[in-house]
């Protein structure tokens, strides 16, 4: 799925839609997963003031397939044409969204299975060819790409909810190999984003050339470990660590520590994740904290957080070739031995426990496990095309937004790659949000 296919061989067709068909299930599953386990109370609460009630993303999540896939590359007649307006994220901020007379649970659900019913006779009829929104398939695969970033947005919610533990999975695997220190990657030009993968989102595109000077990066994310020696260095205790918004926001928000840390009587720090408490675990990287706290590490640490480009580059530079992969460990699929995605398990894993998945240059778990700040804002590159809506990044380009890069252990493979772009604003630390740090070569090292 990562290269054009000519458009005349009938197996490659086939190949495509059974693919098409298994992203779009897997997606299914998960979301099914995430709201079956919850009574009806719980799916129209709202368990945080930012984030929807779960019985709207899963409304959601059907009424955007309905419109692109029902209606526009079916020609279909809508299914539910009332309910666009509710389930329109630009007309209603998410904490008014409980008040809104939402379709209920029973209703959502049956929805989405009505829509699906429809989709799958859509792509039984489709070309996967000719116009646009249809070539390679890329509005199944948009759709399949929206609804697993909705379940990553769903699972981020039962992370904030209270109460028993409704979810599990298997616990991460362990480290395999020692990772420490940087790797420097020289000065030079290499591809940022791409042309050729048929399902990159509109702002991952077009390719490009890009200089970037020469730098060094970790080799891991900031771990638990050295996040704790910030805290004892009273880092949030520090101004002069901070910029001035940073700090403006560490003091507005009481910020002391990543969010869902607590700590014991004892001056023992725990994390508490999906409904159970654990104590935090010193070689798995920090996840839940904002821009400004990565920030403030970074400056402690004497470095800086990557650029966008430099980020994109560690992550796909293949020194000898000169090329950019689509992922660090070349171009095949994500595995569950390259990298932690798809809330296979439900935290990131501890630091050298993907060693197939590091970069030719050493560069390790930069796919999966927490989604890493850059120091850029979200802008788009040269020739940027919107497509096929202005609402999916456009509207979003030149805000306060920080770019985040790599994905989560909650985001699924069809929704991570080298070139794929997250963001958010730098104050927020609900997503599944971690980082690594950068720092300018030193002149004996040019
Ligand atoms: C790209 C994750 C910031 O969740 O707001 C979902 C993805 N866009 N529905 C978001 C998205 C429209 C978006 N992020
Ligand atoms: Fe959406």
């Amino acid at each position: 799925m990562t290269t054009h296919l000519p458009g005349t061989d009938r197996a490659e067709t086939e190949r495509l839609r059974g693919h098409i068909a298994e992203v779009l299930e897997r997606a299914r599953k998960r979301t099914i997963g995430l709201t079956d386990c919850l009574d009806e109370a719980e799916l129209v609460a709202q368990h945080s003031r930012i984030m929807s009630p779960l019985v709207w993303d899963l409304a959601h999540i059907g009424n955007q397939e309905e419109l692109w896939l029902v209606r526009d590359v079916g020609g279909r007649e809508p299914v539910r044409a009332d309910i666009d307006e509710l389930y329109d994220a630009f007309k209603h901020a998410r904490a008014n969204r409980p008040s809104l007379p939402l379709l209920s649970p029973t209703e959502a659900r049956s929805y989405v299975g009505t829509v699906r019913e429809k989709v799958w006779d859509v792509l039984e009829r489709s070309t996967l060819r000719g116009g646009d929104l249809e070539a390679d398939g890329f509005a199944f695969g948009m759709i399949a790409q929206h609804e697993q970033q909705h379940d990553e947005t769903m699972l981020a919610t039962h992370q904030l909810r209270t109460g028993d533990a409704v979810l599990s999975a298997p616990p991460t695997p362990p480290s395999r190999v020692r990772v420490r220190g940087e790797v420097v990657i020289p000065a030079g030009e290499f591809t940022m984003g791409t042309d050729t993968d048929l399902w990159a989102l509109d702002n991952e595109r077009p390719a490009h050339l890009v200089h970037v000077p020469g730098f060094a990066i970790d080799a891991a994310p900031v771990t638990n470990e050295q996040y704790l020696e910030f805290i004892a260095d009273g880092g949030y205790d520090r101004p002069e660590l901070w910029s001035r918004a940073g700090w403006a926001h560490r003091v507005e928000a009481d910020l002391t520590a990543p969010q869902f840390w607590e700590r014991d009587g004892g001056g023992r720090w725990w994390r508490r994740g999906f409904g159970t408490m654990t104590p935090v675990r010193p070689r798995q990287p920090v996840v839940h904290v904002c821009w400004f706290e990565a920030e403030a590490y970074a400056n402690w640490a004497g470095k800086r957080l990557p650029t966008e480009a430099e980020w994109e580059k560690a992550a796909r530079f293949d020194p000898r070739t000169g090329a950019s992969q689509r992922y660090p460990w070349g171009d095949d699929e994500p595995s569950e031995l390259t990298a932690n995605l798809g809330q296979r398990h439900l935290e990131p894993a501890d630091i050298g426990a993907y060693p197939a998945g590091a970069s030719p240059t050493g560069v390790h778990q930069l796919i999966g496990d927490v989604w890493e700040w850059t120091a850029s804002g979200f802008d788009p590159y040269p020739n940027f095309r919107a497509f096929p809506y202005r609402e999916y990044s456009e509207v979003f380009f030149g805000g306060d937004y920080r770019v985040l890069r790599g994905g989560s252990f909650g985001a699924d493979a069809v929704a991570s790659r080298g070139t794929f772009r997250n963001w958010d604003h730098p104050i927020r630390r609900q997503i599944f949000s971690g980082f690594r740090l950068a720092r300018d070569l030193r002149a004996e090292e040019r």
